[in-house]
């Protein structure tokens, strides 16, 4: 297949490079060169554009049998939310309308579950999220249940908070010594190796049902005491002080208590993470820190950035 991935980011990258390791063209679109190499490296064409100026599609050269709309707010608030998600989306919408693909996958959040009491989720569970930024995730999703539902073979992954190389919020605020237990510490963090998410598109290009929703999680809804009791052991630290929780309002992902369940990606596209919880997912880079705690040189290469 030749694949357009639009907003060839940190997953964008990742997914983009499995895709053309199994023999599809795939074409990276960005409004910035910054990264050019990286997506060259992965085997990736870079073309430059934004997703909410259509002359920018217009100007790509060829037809794509598929699309992925992997394109991030890079930590905008909610207008530019409101810009990328569903304007992105209306847009790619009307020029797909005269450049038909075969699967369109876009990579929503787990944040659309607004649930607070611990419960654990499925793509059958209430979607209320209780941030402006979830809501403008969950309208961007109706968008395309609606174009699905007319035949627009749009496929929908509930994305965890990511990490991997480079990326790891609450780890690195460990590692600085800036991590806070936040309450008791007992809300569940839902989270998937980016690795893992690539895969994760890769099935649903594959194998999606057009208009279906997929969570796109790892195996263990973690704690946020449990995850900083495991890297306290395992990096011999003391653990973070207790600070009182932000107001929901102020964190973008809102301060929700859920446990995601990815029994559908597992059971219906046949997806299997590499990474199963956070522990294995983390275990290169504690190592990592570990290495240069103890003054040994170099630092373990993760030969996965
Ligand atoms: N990161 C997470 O923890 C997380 C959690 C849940 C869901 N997700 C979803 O997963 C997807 C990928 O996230 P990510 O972390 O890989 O994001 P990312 O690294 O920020 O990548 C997003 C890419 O979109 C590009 N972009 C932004 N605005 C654009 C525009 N108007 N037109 C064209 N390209 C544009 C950015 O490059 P330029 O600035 O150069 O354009 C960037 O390369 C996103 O849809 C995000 O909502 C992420």
């Amino acid at each position: 297949m030749r694949i357009l991935i639009v907003g060839c980011g940190y997953l964008g990258t990742a997914a983009g490079a499995l895709l053309v390791r199994s023999g599809h063209e795939v074409v990276g679109l960005r409004r910035t060169m910054d990264e050019h190499e990286e997506l060259l490296a992965a085997g990736i064409q870079p073309a430059w554009g934004d997703v909410t100026d259509p002359g920018s599609l217009d100007r790509l050269s060829g037809s794509f049998e598929a699309v992925v709309n992997t394109v991030s707010s890079s930590r905008g608030g909610a207008e530019v939310y409101r810009e990328v998600y569903p304007e992105g989306t209306r847009t790619l919408l009307a020029w797909l309308r005269q450049h038909p693909v075969h699967r369109y996958v876009y990579t929503s959040s787990t944040s659309v579950y607004g649930q607070t009491d611990g419960s654990t989720v499925d793509e059958e569970s209430s979607a209320e999220p209780g941030t402006e930024t979830g809501a403008v995730l969950r309208a961007t999703e109706e968008l395309l249940l609606d174009a699905a539902r007319g035949g627009f073979p749009s496929v929908i992954l509930r994305v965890a908070g990511i990490y991997g190389p480079g990326r790891g919020h609450l780890f690195r605020q460990f590692l600085e010594g800036e991590a806070r237990l936040s309450g008791d510490g007992h809300r569940c963090m839902n989270m998937i190796h980016r690795d893992d998410a690539a895969s994760a598109i890769v099935a649903a290009l594959e194998r999606g049902a057009g208009g279906r929703i997929y969570n796109c999680t790892d195996d263990e809804s973690v704690t946020q005491r449990e995850f900083l009791e495991w890297l306290s052991q395992k990096l011999t630290r003391p653990m973070p002080p207790m600070a009182s929780e932000e107001a929901p309002t102020r964190k973008k992902r809102g301060i929700t208590h859920k446990r995601v369940s990815n029994l559908r990606l597992r059971t219906e596209l046949g997806w299997r993470p590499d990474y199963p919880t956070f522990r294995e997912g983390y275990a290169i880079d504690v190592a990592r820190a570990m290495q240069l705690k103890s003054g040994l040189g170099d630092p373990v290469s993760s030969g996965r950035d």
